[in-house]
């Protein structure tokens, strides 16, 4: 089939790449040149494992071709995959959206399917329907389909050809059974529905995703104070399939481009529709302080923070992305530099998008020895397995009175004790070695 995409965001381009794949041609569509002249020479603009060489393949084969110019005469389906960011009052912005739609309209010149990639409140893809048939010529009829994207960044190649659902939401059996074709050979369980309740599965989904991990952060509080450790917790829990065991790793919260803007465009749907979404408020309020836990923590380890090297060991909101939207270094980078710390970051490729996110005076290094030595304390914030597998003497060798904060669980217990290390974890009781002598005094 011959498919057009609009926008060459992380949604846009896994799409139009992973399409292209399964035997489509697809024509990738954007409006920054610079962008679209890198694309179509197979480099990829965001790092995701795979991608590249799956762009590469495609491009060769004829699959897949990237292009500024917005006509979609030759198209058999449009794809709209454009950003909706998040306005200051935590709705969606949907500018681009209506932008594609004015685009879309004026160049059809027979009936067509659009389908809306984007992640869009309960409702607009009415909306797109009306504005894209009331600004083409008149005989023109529109079928809209909603088909929502659940990729995670990091394994989104990945995810695309192993998901655990295809949603797509239909007005016309017409739409279902195109989608259904297109979409065959990915070979994934395909899931259906109208229009309304596939663009509220995004929502719900991700909107619960949150709240199990502000869940298992509220229990990681507790067991902080109980002497409970909340790996075994979750584990304990995640053994009952009604629970299931993902989703429940304790840490520093939740961030990336998805489940902080979709929680508050939820909470923002349930208000304009009467209904007060305490749940997720109180999700949303859970993460904003899990954030600032690390903070807290190193100044209970140290007192005040000012003057003090503290090193931040990963800096993207996840590893094997270096995305950079709504990572909690950027709160705790802000918030150490306010309070007069001396801050130095390390991450394996995020450091170039950090140097526009986080405080101009945070320091960068190449190399973990750099971040770590003569810091008085090390943050970890990502789990990038490079940073998993600093051995702990590293620590004790770089740091002079090693405190290490680990906000991910990186480390089991059992090794810290070996170590003359100071090691505060989330949810799991505090390991305070010294060396006394030549033997390891343990608290
Ligand atoms: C998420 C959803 O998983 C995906 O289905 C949706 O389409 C987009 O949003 P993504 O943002 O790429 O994907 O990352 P994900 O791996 O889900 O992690 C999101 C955040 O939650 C990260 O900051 C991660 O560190 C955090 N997280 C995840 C936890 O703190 N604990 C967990 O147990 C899992």
């Amino acid at each position: 089939m011959r498919i057009s995409v609009i926008g060459t965001g992380y949604v846009g381009l896994v799409t139009g790449v992973s399409l292209a794949e399964i035997g489509h041609h697809i024509t990738c569509i954007d409006i920054d040149e610079a962008k679209v002249a890198m694309m179509a020479s197979g480099i990829s603009p965001i790092y995701e494992p795979e991608l590249e060489h799956l762009m590469e393949k495609n491009i060769q084969s004829g699959h897949l071709s990237f292009t500024t110019e917005l006509h979609f005469s030759s198209a058999d389906v449009i794809y709209i995959a454009v950003g909706t960011p998040q306005l200051p009052d935590g709705t969606s912005d949907l500018q681009y959206i209506e932008q594609a739609s004015q685009v879309i309209a004026r160049s059809l010149t027979k009936d067509t399917i659009v389908v809306t990639k984007s992640t869009v409140p309960v409702g607009t893809n009415h909306w797109i329907k009306t504005l894209i048939e009331e600004a083409a010529p008149e005989e023109i009829k529109v079928t809209i389909v909603s088909n929502p994207e659940f990729l995670r960044e990091g394994s989104a190649v990945y995810d695309t050809f192993n998901g655990d659902r295809i949603v797509i939401g239909t007005e016309n059996n017409q739409g279902r059974e195109i989608l259904d074709d297109i979409n065959a050979s990915f070979g994934l369980p395909i899931y259906h529905t109208d229009l309304k309740s596939a663009e509220m599965i995004k929502y719900a989904s991700n909107a619960f995703l949150a709240t199990k991990i502000s869940f298992i952060n509220e229990i990681s509080a507790i067991c902080e104070k109980v002497g409970a450790n909340v790996e075994d917790v979750a584990l304990g829990m995640g053994k009952d399939n009604r629970i299931g065991d993902k989703f429940l790793n304790a840490g520093i919260g939740y961030g990336g481009s998805c489940f902080p803007k979709d929680t508050n465009a939820l909470v923002q749907i349930a208000g304009n529709n009467e209904h007060d979404f305490k749940l997720l408020k109180s999700v949303i309020e859970v993460n904003n302080s899990q954030r600032m836990k690390l903070v807290e923590r190193a100044r209970e380890a140290v007192g005040d923070l000012s003057g003090k090297r503290i090193s931040l060991l990963g800096l993207s909101f996840k590893p094997n992305t270096d995305d950079m939207r709504e990572a909690a270094s950027i709160p705790i980078a802000q918030e150490l530099v306010n309070q007069g710390a001396d801050v130095v970051g390390y991450d394996p490729i995020a450091i170039p998008n950090a140097r526009s996110f986080l405080p101009e005076e945070v320091q960068f290094k190449e190399t973990i020895e750099e971040t770590l030595r003569g810091a008085d304390v090390a943050l970890i914030i990502t789990e990038w397995e490079v940073i998993k597998s600093i051995d702990l003497i590293t620590y004790t060798t770089l740091m002079t009175s090693p405190i290490v904060i680990d906000g991910r669980n990186c480390y089991s217990l059992d090794e810290v004790r070996r170590h003359p290390i100071h090691y505060i974890s989330i949810g799991r009781p505090e390991v305070q070695n010294r060396f006394v002598g030549n033997s390891l005094n343990t608290r």
